[in-house]
């Protein structure tokens, strides 16, 4: 049975049952900051299912794309995937436990044909919170007599996603030993503290990935060889030097979520959805390499199998075709660049019987050198490398970010996800470099608030700003706004960051290591826009703040400090 013909039964199938067919949902998430992406079939559903908003309809049925990257390292096995498609079936206070088992059963067994020997059940066994599910145990026995497991909180209860939301004890039904589809029944909803309260009204929310239940009614090994992933699979397979199953997975699983990706209009960056995009796009390049494949735009290459395979499908793929090769392209370009760099620096290392950690871990923090392609060329070269070293780096270097984030969330931005409030906060760099431009070297930053719909900027200046000073900043600032100019990040000391320019109070709040921000250069550069001490977070690239920078009020805020409330428009 092929993959579209599983997508065509099931949506059928439901809407036999009365659910509406809905469309996929972004892999966007509308109005919730609390996750990233896309996860679940569930998730536009979510204020359906707490009874924030009224449910347009009572039944629905989807086949939703999901992005999840926890498991991104086990990516190249036979069931790990990125990018998926879920089948889901939904009830927002209609049916419940008895309708819900009743037809994922007979849909796996009637309409795909699995006879009862292959399919069991995994039931919730209940703790001290939550009983145990004895409704939907007594409910299998009743369709037949399958084997029944009992499982805990981490296996049978699901949600919520988030920080928050709807969640509940869930039925699993296997097939061959494979867990294939999750009947999640909605019956709490989790606070961000943790505590649990009833729902008003109960639903259901099931998923199934539909790539696993390809694999599994095909009997074949893995979900790359069920027939849509198959052709993806052997275009590059085709063009590898060095043949490598694991790596021709993981290209092809890539490809196809940075594609479905910039098809939602995600862009590569380094914070957050851009960052998960920007990271799969070089885990592409990074394979492609260690494999032989070293021909330009391979990305955009396999996006366009991707594309033609899905488009009747997702017409936004189609749609959407030229930004996702021009935006593959581009990014490619600026990794291969990285790459091209680390290995001049390599070949410093060439004549050496030995590469130490730090020289490894220069290779992969300083210049973006993937640690993988660095061994596999010293192998080749018969050079060792000390991995214990290059661990130690790393763990040495993770601890050091830790702590800088854990600073940069207490200190007084309000929430860590929201992109606005990011943008606000490069925005805020570039007033400054503004003031100073047009004011004069004597203005320092006194302050500033910043929420995801303005910022006010207190700094010194000893006079009220004239409408042309006012307006020659704001051209200033919206001359940079949206350009392709990188907002770099270094750690440093902080009499070093004095030296080389970097704005900042100096006074004794600084530890030994601080953070710069450059924007269009980096701590060594002399030209840059901005150079500030700053514990961030902040875009990656001027090119993702959206909007014109307009100065809505110049005020006074004490002796000597002035006060801007300025918005992007
Ligand atoms: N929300 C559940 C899951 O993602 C069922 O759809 O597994």
């Amino acid at each position: 049975m092929t993959v579209n013909e599983i997508r065509e039964k099931f949506l059928k199938y439901f809407e036999g049952k009365g659910h509406q067919v809905m469309s996929s949902s972004s892999l966007i998430p509308k109005d919730d900051p609390s996750v990233l992406l896309t996860t679940a079939g569930m998730q536009q559903f979510k204020d359906w299912f707490s009874g924030k908003v009224k449910p347009e309809h009572n039944r629905a049925a989807t086949i939703q794309k999901c992005v999840r990257t926890g498991d991104i390292d086990e990516v190249g096995d036979e069931t790990h995937l990125t990018f998926f498609e879920m089948l889901g079936n939904f009830s927002f206070g209609d049916y419940f436990k008895e309708e819900a088992i009743k037809w994922g059963y007979e849909f796996i067994a009637s309409e795909l044909g699995v006879s009862d020997e292959r399919i069991h059940f995994t039931i919730f066994k209940g703790d001290k919170e939550v009983p145990r599910d004895n409704d939907s145990e007594r409910i299998i026995k009743k369709i037949g007599s399958f084997k029944i497991e009992e499982c805990d909180r981490a296996d049978n209860f699901w949600g919520p996603t988030g920080t928050e939301g709807p969640c509940g004890p869930t039925v699993e039904i296997y097939v061959d030993g494979v867990e294939v589809w999750n009947l999640v029944f909605n019956e709490y909803y989790q606070e961000a503290n943790k505590v649990l309260l009833p729902l008003e009204t109960k639903g259901v929310d099931t998923g199934a990935g539909l790539e696993r239940i390809a694999a599994t009614l095909n009997r074949v090994e893995s979900v790359f060889e069920t027939d849509e992933f198959k052709e993806i699979v052997a275009f590059i397979n085709g063009k590898m030097q060095k043949k490598d199953k694991k790596a021709e997975r993981i290209i092809a699983d890539h490809a196809r979520t940075a594609t479905f990706l910039i098809a939602d209009g995600v862009r590569p960056s380094n914070l957050d959805k851009g960052y998960i995009l920007r990271r799969v796009i070089r885990r592409i390049i990074r394979y492609a390499r260690l494999t032989g494949i070293t021909e330009q735009n391979i990305c955009s290459e396999i996006a366009k199998i991707v594309i033609d395979i899905y488009k009747s499908n997702y017409p936004e793929l189609e749609r959407e075709q030229k930004h996702i090769i021009d935006e593959l392209n581009l990014e490619e370009a600026k990794f291969v660049k990285v790459i091209e760099a680390g290995l001049k620096k390599f070949e410093h290392y060439e004549d050496n019987k030995e590469i130490s950690g730090k020289e490894a871990f220069d290779l992969f923090a300083t210049y973006g050198f993937p640690y993988e392609l660095t061994v596999e060329m010293a192998k080749e070269k018969g050079i060792k490398i000390d991995q214990a070293g290059f661990e130690a780096e790393f763990e040495k270097h993770q601890e050091v970010s830790r702590k800088g984030v854990d600073k940069k969330f207490a200190g007084g931005l309000e929430n860590k996800e929201d992109p606005k409030i990011i943008e606000y906060h490069t925005l805020a760099h570039l007033l400054l470099a503004a003031l100073r431009e047009v004011l004069g070297e004597h203005v320092h930053q006194k302050g500033a608030n910043i929420t995801a719909e303005r910022l006010r900027f207190d700094f010194s200046h000893p006079e009220k700003m004239t409408d042309i000073e006012k307006q020659k900043v704001e051209e200033w600032v919206n001359d940079k706004l949206g350009r392709d100019l990188e907002v770099n990040l270094d750690e440093t000391d902080p009499k070093t960051a004095k030296e080389k320019g970097a704005e900042g109070e100096f006074s004794s709040k600084y530890g030994d290591k601080v953070k710069v921000y450059t924007i269009g250069g980096n701590l060594d550069s002399t030209k840059f826009i901005s150079k500030e001490i700053c514990g961030g977070p902040h875009v990656g690239n001027l090119s993702e703040i959206k909007g014109r920078f307009r100065i809505k009020k110049e005020e006074s805020s004490s002796a000597g400090v002035r006060r801007i409330k300025g918005v992007l428009e």
